[in-house]
């Protein structure tokens, strides 16, 4: 059985001071709650504390991004062996933030997830489709065109090293989570197509759904069968919120 995997993407909020009580009360909150994974992915220069509070514990963190070089003239950017350095775990990839505002292309991406694997890191691998592509009702096809975009680059072997998080951009920051049933719909559907390539991979890997989980809908999208977990934006920025939707995780073990 794959074990649920709840991952706080903390965008670009937090203090030192504010992410010491966050980090403080996620390690109390989780204490009892062992029958999931957590992970805390924070702003690159916060992961010098996120490293100090967290190491020793269950909770692991990572990036939000990262280059797909090792080193050189790339201004603003943060490279893979940074992030092992701050023994980081996960890397978030190809978020629909950075897709839409960062140029990062599925090519693009599709490298990235390549490089932070062998870097050590676990990728997690945002898909999703707009609002008008889902109005369209062309989900599958665009999802299929990001996951795809990594398979090319990697193999489906590659994917094994990594973690898939279907957000639909509709309902990112919106509070308009999709239903269960939709959710668990595409789940099933992105699982079917790493299936026909290797079904070993598709029953191992962990796909979670992102986009408006909260300490309310939790429960029920974990309760699906195709739903790993979740990828956490606004309620990661209330501490009782996200320790909720680590509980409802961990509940859920089965
Ligand atoms: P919200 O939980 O705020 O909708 O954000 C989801 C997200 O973008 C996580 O990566």
């Amino acid at each position: 059985m794959r074990r649920k995997l709840v991952v706080a993407n903390r965008k670009m909020n937090g203090s030192l001071a504010s992410n010491k009580a966050f980090l403080e009360g996620l390690l109390a909150g989780t204490r009892d709650y062992q029958n999931a994974d957590y992970a805390v992915c924070v702003p690159h220069p916060y992961l010098f504390q996120a490293e100090a509070l967290l190491k020793g514990s269950a909770i692991a963190w990572g990036g939000q991004n990262m280059s797909r070089y090792e080193s050189g003239a790339y201004t603003g950017s943060v490279s893979p062996g940074m992030l092992t350095e701050f023994s980081c775990e996960y890397v978030i990839i190809g978020h629909s933030e950075r897709r839409q505002r960062g140029h990062d292309t599925d090519h693009s991406i599709g490298e990235r997830f390549e490089v932070a694997t062998k870097a050590g890191l676990k990728p997690i691998l945002c898909i999703g489709e707009t609002l008008d592509e889902y109005e369209d009702g062309i989900t599958d096809v665009v999802t299929i065109r990001q996951l795809n975009a990594v398979i090319n680059e990697i193999g489906v072997e590659g994917l094994a090293g990594g973690v898939v998080a279907y957000e639909p951009v509709w309902a990112i920051g919106t509070g308009k989570a999709a239903s269960p049933a939709h959710a668990q719909n595409i789940l099933s559907f992105l699982r079917g197509h790493i299936e026909m390539l290797n079904a070993d991979i598709a029953k191992n890997i962990r796909i979670l759904y992102g986009g408006s989980v909260n300490a309310g809908n939790a429960a029920e999208l974990f309760s699906m069968p195709d739903i790993d977990g979740g990828l956490v934006g606004s309620a990661s920025l209330n501490t009782a919120d996200f320790v909720a939707i680590c509980q409802a995780a961990s509940n859920d073990y089965r």
